[in-house]
């Protein structure tokens, strides 16, 4: 397999050299990354996702490694994403759901993660309801720790595949406009989006109920906003997040109806986008209440491109964190 030469880095606004290898031993963040690292992993994944349209589509780069997918919540796109990345790169893989293993009988995270080390795998990719969680694990284990989603901290491989898609749209990410609108403050894609969009230079807008607006969340360089036609107008990219009812503590809305009514992506409220709009959201969707079903199935919609994504980006992560045998931090 060969890489394909350099995307246009002129064009995404990051004044990075290119670099070869990740320093860091596990993902954790996207913080954990440099721009030219974000470049090399997006450019990895564009040559991955040529595996994907072979006949066989199975390379041996991952061959004798074994790597655990370790599932503390629900997943369909994640888990089953890292699976097929997995089997591309021919490692060995199996998953572990905390409803069928003995967490189901009270066993904490760090004595399964212990007990799954103790048959040396090489990676464990895990997905946790507690934010930090993937931090405490890379503290206390030998294997590499990729975030799978964190809480409502991180999710940084679900940001790195939605930049690849608005890359393969518009490849000029300084210019453009974002739009993220949803449940912001249970968002972990939100998070990791906003660090990672940021870091490439996006004009960034979020936008939600005042009651979903995390507090300081300007720090970060977005305009925030309750006005979602402020948010869309002149848009080139708008991010649907879904509500997390599983994460509330209380009454946000008053209910999906209204949240539709205000916040709810239309084909109307879309017009005042630019015409050349990609709607994108990270699943599950709930439909009629963060997103119209014509707009989620829509011309614009790039939802299953981000899909297809996942699988091209998690090979890429698995395959740069993988090559750092000598010398890894
Ligand atoms: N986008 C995402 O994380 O979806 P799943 O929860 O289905 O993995």
């Amino acid at each position: 397999m060969t890489l394909p030469p350099a995307a246009d880095r002129a064009a995404t606004g990051v004044p990075a050299q290119p670099v070869q290898r990740l320093r860091s031993r596990h993902l954790l963040g996207v913080a954990d990354l440099t721009p030219a690292e974000v470049l090399l992993i997006l450019d990895t994944a564009e040559a991955m996702r040529e595996v994907g349209t072979r006949t066989i589509k199975k390379v041996p780069a991952l061959r004798g490694k074994t790597v655990v997918n370790l599932f503390f919540e629900p997943s369909t796109r994640t888990r089953t994403s890292f699976e097929i990345a997995e089997k591309r790169l021919s490692a060995d893989t199996l998953s572990v759901a905390a409803s069928s293993s003995s967490v189901a009988k009270g066993e904490t995270l760090v004595d399964t993660a212990r007990n799954i080390e103790a048959m040396a795998p090489d990676m464990i990719v895990l997905r946790h309801q507690s934010s930090g969680a993937c931090q405490m694990l890379a503290g206390v284990c030998s294997s590499r720790i990729i975030n799978a989603g964190d809480g409502m901290h991180e999710h940084p491989t679900q940001a790195l595949l939605d930049v690849l898609t608005i890359r393969e749209h518009k490849p000029a990410l300084a210019s453009l406009k974002v739009a993220i609108v949803g449940d912001l403050l249970h968002s972990r894609v939100l998070r990791s989006n906003v660090a990672l969009l940021g870091m490439l230079g996006a004009d960034v807008w979020v936008c939600g109920p005042t009651t979903m607006i995390p507090p300081g969340v300007s720090r970060f360089g977005v305009t925030a906003t309750s006005s979602v036609d402020a948010a869309v107008e002149g848009a080139d990219v708008v991010m649907l997040l879904r509500i997390q009812l599983e994460r509330m503590r209380g009454h946000f809305f008053p209910s999906r109806r209204e949240y539709f009514r205000l916040f709810g992506m239309s084909a109307e409220r879309l017009a005042r986008a630019k015409p050349d709009v990609i709607i994108m959201h990270p699943g599950p969707l709930n439909r009629g209440v963060e997103i119209a079903s014509d707009v989620a199935d829509g011309p614009y919609s790039v939802i299953l491109e981000q899909v297809s994504n996942g699988v091209a980006v998690r090979m890429a992560v698995l395959y740069l964190l993988a090559g750092l045998e000598e010398g890894g931090a």
